[in-house]
């Protein structure tokens, strides 16, 4: 294991593409025996039958019905890039991890991608993107695996399957779709009231996106950082894009669509080939990381940071910037890369930790599984593009696909034999530090903190942010979606949750779908402040 050497934009190094590159004046076999030729197998006589001996025959053909692996089981769709990170020094008061520095350059890899559909889907469906990005820092790598929307559907993992299953294509018909158009995705949302916020999200026009260069990002979850004196305090991620945030109209989407289901992925490839790297700001919202008056920690002006369902609006907590990302090269093979990479949120650097949200608790597990199945085996990190450019002396050995000749006879701490055990001496120094946390009194169950109650307030807020076009695009996109429902009590019981977010909102959806209108309820009690640039709003552009 080791680093692949990569060139200042973050593209692998043209040594490394060399040893990769298959050249030569004449073909080989896999073992590198010459060829005559690859055109004709062998066969006995001129019109056969063909022969079990010939080995090429067999290795080309062998190989060929084993190119593919399982798609992802969501994110299957996607486009990369290569880049670089630049600190700016302003988080370096809150985290010791070098990649904050001021000044400090650190590679990345970017994967933008849909959700549900899949991996020979249409980009420009309306769905949540997935933004996520590998940082190759000095002390291991870093995985920021963030979406464009900064709220997620469901409060805690056990129902990812479940949010996952009601969104992806009928069990009986197999049509595929993104968050629309069908009756198991609406019937989901319209019970499962928690998903309501992140729904209406994807009703706006933040769910078709005009590019992957004009999205912001968000780590969703609230993170803890460390600094150098042992201090840790809560903070969000934000990718604000230098472009601006722009959406497509609907119908330019479904144009775009129909003419050309690669919208997105040309569109950032030939971007960065052209030169115009597109680039993001990372930003980071602070939150004190106190026990309330009441014993409750984790909580900021009202709002649950472990509630992956709700934002803390900008007014209450301002985005600081802490460095840039530029994306400047593309992948060279998108298997090797884009397929193959393997982005994990536990993929963490000292001074990065994680909190106790349930919906992050789960994706713990959840990445490291899929991908043993994904990339066949326990070895995918050895791949090159998720080899860390951090030194690895990690004891794991053997395994399927293993390519690493490892050296010694002692894979275990301490010994006497392979050199001993350097970090018995004490490495608290630069280690991966896991915060001390006290759980006191706890009790076992499978409930959720009565703070995770409010399904709604937020949406109203959203909505209240919206400017007058954007409504209508968003009532206009419930009505097209929820139309393609075929059952009523669907439909009606959907309409009948948009009036606990806004009434007027519930009635045009109604109207829209020959529906009555939905009784008067009252509507949430908003939780944060009323007015919210955070949402619905675009991010200014500099030019
Ligand atoms: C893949 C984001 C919640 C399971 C992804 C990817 C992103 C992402 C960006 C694509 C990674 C890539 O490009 O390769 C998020 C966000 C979440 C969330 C922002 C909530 C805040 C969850 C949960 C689970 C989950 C709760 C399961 C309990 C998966 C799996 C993959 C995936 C299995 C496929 C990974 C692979 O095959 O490499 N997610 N996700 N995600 N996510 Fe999530």
């Amino acid at each position: 294991k080791g680093a692949t050497p990569h060139s200042p934009t973050g593209a692998p190094s043209k040594d490394s593409e060399d040893a990769q590159r298959q050249q030569g004046a004449y073909l080989t076999t896999a073992q590198g025996a010459r060829l005559s030729e690859t055109d004709h197998s062998q066969k006995a006589g001129r019109r056969g039958p063909t022969l079990l001996q010939d080995h090429h025959l067999r290795e080309k053909i062998m190989h060929f019905d084993h190119e593919r692996i399982p798609e992802r089981v969501v994110h299957a769709r996607g486009a990369g890039a290569h880049g670089v990170f630049t600190a700016n020094g302003a988080a370096a008061s809150v985290c010791r991890a070098g990649l904050f520095a001021e000044g400090k350059e650190t590679e990345v890899f970017v994967r933008f991608s849909t959700v549900l559909g899949s991996r020979g889907s249409a980009d420009t469906v309306r769905d949540t993107r997935g933004f996520a990005t590998k940082f190759y820092t000095d002390e291991g790598t870093w995985d920021l695996v963030g979406n464009n929307i900064p709220v997620f559907f469901i409060q805690d993992a056990i129902k990812f399957p479940d949010v996952v299953h009601a969104g992806k294509p009928h069990p009986d018909r197999e049509i595929p779709q993104a968050q629309s158009a069908h009756d198991t995705f609406w019937d989901f949302v319209s019970l499962h009231t928690e998903a309501q916020f992140h729904t209406m999200w994807n009703m706006s026009d933040r769910g078709i996106p005009r590019s992957f260069r004009m999205m912001e990002g968000f780590g969703v979850h609230t993170f803890r950082l460390i600094n150098a004196a042992g201090e840790t305090s809560l903070v969000k991620f934000h990718w604000k894009p230098h472009l601006g945030v722009h959406s497509q109209l609907w119908e330019e989407a479904q144009l775009a669509g129909g003419m050309d289901p690669d919208f997105h992925r040309r569109d950032l490839a030939d971007a960065i080939e052209a030169g115009a790297h597109p680039s993001w700001d990372l930003g980071i919202q602070v939150f004190p990381d106190t026990v309330d008056s009441d014993g409750v920690s984790e909580m900021f002006h009202g709002i649950d940071l472990l509630d992956p369902t709700k934002i803390v609006p900008e007014e209450l907590a301002p985005v600081q910037v802490i460095g840039t990302m530029t994306l400047g090269a593309n992948p060279k093979n998108y298997f090797a890369e884009t397929e193959q990479v393997a982005f994990h949120p536990g993929h963490l650097v000292p001074g990065i930790d994680v909190t106790n949200d349930p919906l992050l608790q789960g994706r713990l597990f959840s990445y490291l599984d899929t991908q043993l199945s994904r990339l066949g085996g326990p070895n995918f990190g050895q791949i090159p593009i998720n080899r860390p450019h951090a030194p690895v002396n990690d004891m794991l050995r053997d395994g399927m696909h293993q390519t690493a000749d490892h050296v010694g006879v002692a894979p275990y701490r301490p010994n006497s034999l392979d050199g001993g055990c350097p970090f018995l001496a004490g490495t608290a120094d630069g280690a991966l530090v896991e915060v001390a946390q006290e759980i006191a009194d706890a009790q076992i169950e499978r409930r959720a903190p009565a703070s995770f109650d409010d399904h709604f307030s937020q949406a109203t807020l959203f909505w209240a942010s919206l400017t007058e076009v954007e409504r209508e695009h968003t009532a206009a996109a419930y009505t097209f979606e929820l139309g393609k429902c075929y059952e009523e009590a669907v439909k009606i019981r959907q309409v009948e949750q948009l009036a606990h977010i806004d009434h007027g909102l519930a009635t045009t959806v109604a109207q829209g779908l020959g529906l009555p209108a939905p009784a008067e309820v009252p509507v949430a009690e908003v939780v944060t402040s009323p007015s919210l640039s955070q949402v619905g709003r675009e991010w200014p552009t500099d030019g």
